[in-house]
């Protein structure tokens, strides 16, 4: 007689399974949210941090840029534009975001064209603050290189 797997084993095999397929998800989900506030840098949220997201916000800069991969891919990726720009100095990347944007849209042929803002100085140094900020989240070495 060959031997067969019996209704009752398959169902063991079914139950068991899920069980700790579904355990293994629990814990990964707990380690994972436990991690966040450590990862994401909280502390260092400022008001002007908050108000520099608000500003991304409201004037869509992620509907050209990606920021940690989310977004468009007209422009740039300016997760770590800080890192790039600023030399991860914050008066280095103040002074760049200053000129960046007073100096837009740059006009040089053939070259995709960001808008100008009309952004005041404080507001340049909040979206300046917003994107040191998120330069700061450890996101396992994302993007790969400083260029993208
Ligand atoms: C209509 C599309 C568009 C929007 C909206 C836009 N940008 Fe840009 N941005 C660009 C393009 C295109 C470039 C690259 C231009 C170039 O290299 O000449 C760029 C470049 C940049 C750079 C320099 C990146 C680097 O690596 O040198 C910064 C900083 C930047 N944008 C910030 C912002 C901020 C902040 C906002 C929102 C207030 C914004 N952008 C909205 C199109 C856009």
């Amino acid at each position: 007689m060959t031997e067969r797997i019996t209704k009752s084993m398959a169902k063991n095999i079914y139950y068991g399974g899920g069980l700790f397929a579904l355990l293994i998800f629990a814990g990964l989900t707990f380690d994972t949210v436990k991690q966040i506030p450590e990862r994401s840098n909280q502390v260092a949220m400022t008001e002007s941090v908050v108000h520099g997201k608000s500003l991304w916000e409201k004037n869509n800069c992620v509907g050209c840029h990606t920021i940690l991969g989310e977004g468009a891919y007209y422009a740039p990726e300016l997760g770590n534009v800080f890192k790039r720009r600023g030399a991860s100095d914050a008066t280095t990347f103040k002074s760049f975001m200053q000129g960046w944007m007073a100096a837009q849209p740059l006009a040089i042929p053939d070259r995709r064209k960001m808008p100008q803002f009309n952004l005041t100085e404080t507001e340049v140094n909040s979206l300046a603050d917003f994107l040191i900020w998120t330069s700061k989240i450890d996101t396992n070495e994302w993007p790969p290189t400083i260029e993208g």
